[in-house]
């Protein structure tokens, strides 16, 4: 059959359909448990959660599906910032807090180096099956560790030579994650620009040049991304933006409408909500941002300082304030419960195989 492969053996799932973990609210265990329970991988965006959400978050996961899941983890990054770049920050980010009727403006918070550490542990700990990274490559020790306890390791990589790097550590797939992708690019060598990379050309070309399994993200929707990823030699697809409208994702309701009214072309790549490029639906903030975007504090520092702006802007129903991060492929998102979004893609990937010959 066409989705049972390296992958899916690897994985212990059936078909090679992966829900991107998004970090921030979005992976539910209702969310991960819907996918899993599909024959998908569900997996928990912990990149923002302390070690006891996690653990709390990784049990409740377990109530609700007996189902492989995993969880993805952001590489901690030096959090270098002068306290001019801060008050520089702050004095354009002002009029967004007055609107809001914030009164103080968010601490700066540098990331606790020993966090990322007890975060594995916890995975460690509640023997997840499956632990993804995206922001970098973890180290050599934490990948052993991991692969000792059988749990299977996936890293993130946006250019050909990112994904070498991640199959010379000894990681055991990689998902390729192309422009059009939602959220935060994974870019962690050389230029984000340079990095720019389509899906269609990313996935082939990685393919050629690595051993390990291809996972294909960006802009895949529906059973047409899917069948087409992997005609491309990719092995499993990654969908983020397809799960953030489902029924069972927890982000707000602002941000759910805005995916589903959008365009291809209302995106676009912006650093001004965490100092990160990140693909979401272009807004007032992120067009009044636009012409600080290179003097701001890098991420984590820009993220924390907008924190209290995004959670308010969204309490009082402001989406113009709010991070609302998409692929470019709004057009095709759909508000309905993930089992019947499985199954719709399923059947349309067995559909265009069974017409191959009209189709092709
Ligand atoms: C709302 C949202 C949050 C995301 N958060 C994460 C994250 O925490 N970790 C991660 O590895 N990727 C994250 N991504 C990126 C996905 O892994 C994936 O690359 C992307 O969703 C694929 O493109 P698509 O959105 O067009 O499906 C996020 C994507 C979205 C849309």
């Amino acid at each position: 059959m066409w989705y049972e492969n390296k992958v899916t053996q690897l994985l212990n799932i059936k078909y090679p359909i992966i829900q991107a973990g998004m970090a921030g609210g979005v992976t539910t265990p209702e969310l991960v448990a819907a996918v899993s329970n599909s024959g998908a991988l569900g997996n928990l965006g912990a990149g923002y959660m302390s070690p006891e959400q996690m653990q709390e978050t990784i049990k409740k996961i377990k109530q609700v599906t007996d189902k492989p899941f995993g969880v993805n983890l952001f590489i901690p990054e030096n959090a270098e910032v002068s306290e001019e770049e801060v008050i520089k920050a702050n004095e354009w980010l002002q009029p967004f807090r007055e609107e809001l009727n914030l009164s103080e403006q968010s601490e700066v918070k540098k990331p606790n180096a020993l966090f990322f550490e007890e975060q594995i542990n916890i995975l460690l700990e509640e023997k997840v099956k499956v632990c993804s990274f995206t922001f970098g490559l973890p180290s050599k020790e934490i990948v052993q560790k991991l692969k000792k306890e059988n749990i299977v390791v996936i890293g993130t990589a946006t250019t050909v030579e990112e994904a070498i790097a991640n199959e010379e550590l000894g990681i055991d797939m990689v998902v390729v994650q192309g422009s059009e992708a939602g959220g935060h690019r994974g870019t962690f060598s050389g230029s984000f620009k340079d990095a720019m990379i389509g899906t269609m050309a990313l996935v082939p070309q990685t393919v050629d040049n690595v051993n390990i399994p291809v996972i294909a993200a960006g802009g895949i929707m529906d059973g047409r991304g899917v069948l087409s990823a992997l005609i491309l030699g990719a092995q499993a697809v990654q969908m983020g933006t397809a799960f953030v409208t489902s029924v069972e994702s927890g982000a707000d309701k602002q941000h759910k409408e805005a995916i589903l009214n959008s365009t291809e072309d209302q995106t676009v790549v912006t650093s001004a909500f965490s100092g990160k490029p990140a693909r979401g639906i272009r807004n007032d903030f992120i067009t009044k941002m636009a012409n600080h975007e290179e003097e701001l504090p890098k991420y984590p520092i820009q993220n924390t300082l907008t924190k209290s702006i995004r959670s308010e802007a969204a309490k009082q129903n402001h989406p113009e304030w709010m991070s609302l991060w998409s692929g470019q492929n709004p057009r095709l998102s759909k508000q309905q419960p993930v089992s019947e979004m499985l199954a719709e893609i399923i059947s349309q990937v067995d559909t265009i195989i069974k017409n191959k010959n009209e189709v092709w």
